[in-house]
């Protein structure tokens, strides 16, 4: 059975996630807009990849014999400056999760919660693959300097990212 200090903490992190998946959506529709159908791509399958996160939360909840309840979503941003500026958004995005992640993990410590500190190991190592995931795409456009034909080549490059689901990893 899960605390109730536990259970709060861990609803409060599914909205995270699932705030996650909503605000790389509002990415890739920006870079629909722009043109830009590799990002675009790349940004849909982070939203895919956060609801699997989300529903890790919820799975983990439900079997420990707690209670999922969903909250309202914060509306996303809905434009960046330019496609280097959104990168750089998902990555301060994606430090804020490793340290909510950090956050519970003290928390389950704090409470004896050894189960759920095992449980959220998984995301520890994840946010370590989820930032330098973002970390590289960064990368490739300040080497490739983010305009013509350097922008066109990593979109190419972006677009061939395919979503693995967590438990086929
Ligand atoms: Fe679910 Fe990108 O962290």
């Amino acid at each position: 059975m899960l605390s109730e200090k536990i259970q709060t903490a861990l609803n409060a992190q599914i909205n995270k996630e699932i705030y996650s998946s909503y605000l790389y959506l509002a990415m890739s529709m920006y870079f629909e807009s722009e043109d830009l159908s590799g990002a675009a791509s790349w940004m849909r399958t982070q939203v895919l990849e956060e609801m699997s996160h989300a529903e890790k939360f919820m799975n983990y909840v439900n079997e420990r014999g707690g209670r999922v309840f969903l909250d309202a979503i914060e509306k996303p941003a809905s434009s960046w400056e330019n496609p280097l500026d959104a990168f750089h958004g998902a990555l301060e995005h994606e430090r804020f999760i490793s340290a909510s992640i950090n956050d519970l993990v003290a928390l389950a410590r704090e409470e004896k919660d050894y189960m759920s500190d095992n449980f959220l190991q998984w995301f520890v190592a994840e946010q370590v693959e989820e930032e330098a995931s973002v970390s590289e795409v960064i990368r490739m456009f300040k080497l490739a300097g983010g305009a013509g034909g350097g922008l066109l080549m990593i979109d190419r490059e972006l677009g061939s990212r395919v979503f693995t689901p967590p438990s086929a990893e």
